[in-house]
């Protein structure tokens, strides 16, 4: 299935300092290079996930009390891991969720191990050291939250457009914002919001890519059919909102099979149904999401 519907591939977790950082003196790559030797194998795109994030953070990382102990750590994880796929994972989600989920609680950047210890220029450091190890690379900021009509997600956007023009008014190479879209299947799309969005993003000359999308199904319709209908309209309203404002660079799902997704344990339904929250449902077989993807697929026009 990889092969047959994906020009990118992600790995979705080993990538993370949990998987790499077991140990704070050695790096574990095995699970990263087996997929991207596969991707390369299949002459796919890489998108590397993740350089900084507050979660998947093995425990001695949480044992750091120091500024420069931070500092040094978070800077050398770059340097090792973006230097061993230099030319091979060309595009990198720098830092992860780094803005709080509603940024008129407490200010604008989440509460993690590296914001407390760093303050919001963790973000500075992790992009500047990344571009000076990859100066080719395309370097993203990635984020959740940007879809919906509320003022919460209001303050996201402001913030993110923020952090982007910090970066850039420090010349700090920055070059594309990704948007996670884990969308809510019960809430609606922001369609004028969105295209708002996207329109500073391109006043600040960023691309955009999608770069986790699925749909949140705990509170749809049982009826596998009437879900799946409701999730395609979903991503397609989404999607529209997006490329008629600008194209992004990517689409990227969040895994491809409903076999193989993290709704499931994270969104659980109430009626103990089994999530449906991707293209292709658990036995590969593709679902109207699929239909409404291959509309934007690279080549379709
Ligand atoms: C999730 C994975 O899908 C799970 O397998 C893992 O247990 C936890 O992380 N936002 C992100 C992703 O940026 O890294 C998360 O991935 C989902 C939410």
């Amino acid at each position: 299935a990889l092969k047959t519907y994906c020009d990118v591939i992600v790995p979705m977790n080993d990538l993370k300092w949990e998987a790499l950082r077991h140990e704070r003196d050695s790096f574990d790559f095995s699970g990263a290079d087996e997929l991207v030797a596969f991707a390369i194998a299949n002459k796919q795109a890489l998108r590397g996930h993740t350089l900084l994030w507050g979660e998947a953070l093995p425990p001695w990382v949480k044992t750091m009390s120091s500024r420069a102990e931070a500092e040094r750590e978070l800077i050398r994880h770059i340097e090792v891991v973006v230097d061993r796929y230099r030319g091979r994972i060309a595009t990198w989600d720098v830092v992860n969720e780094v803005i709080r989920f509603d940024p008129r609680e407490g200010g604008p950047y989440r509460d993690t191990i590296w914001q407390r210890l760093l303050g919001p220029e963790h973000i500075d450091i992790a992009f500047r050291t990344a571009a000076s190890v990859d100066p080719k690379a395309r370097l993203v900021l990635n984020d959740c939250n940007f879809e919906e009509a509320d003022a919460g997600t209001a303050e996201r956007r402001k913030a993110a457009l923020a952090i982007i023009r910090r970066l850039k008014d420090k010349g700090i190479p920055v070059h594309g914002l990704g948007m996670q879209a884990h969308l809510y299947g019960e809430n609606a799309i922001d369609s004028h919001g969105i295209q708002q969005f996207m329109r500073d993003l391109a006043a600040l000359e960023v691309e955009v890519e999608v770069t986790e999308l699925d749909v949140i199904d705990w509170k749809l319709p049982a009826d596998s059919g009437t879900r799946d209908r409701a999730s395609a309209s979903l991503v397609a309203a989404y999607l529209d909102a997006v490329v008629s404002a600008r194209p992004p660079k990517a689409i990227v799902t969040w895994g491809l099979s409903d076999r193989y997704t993290w709704i499931n344990e994270t969104f659980p339904r109430k009626d103990g149904a089994r999530a449906r929250p991707l293209p292709l449902d658990a036995d590969y077989k593709p679902k109207p999401m699929m239909a409404v993807l291959g509309r934007y697929r690279r080549g379709a026009g």
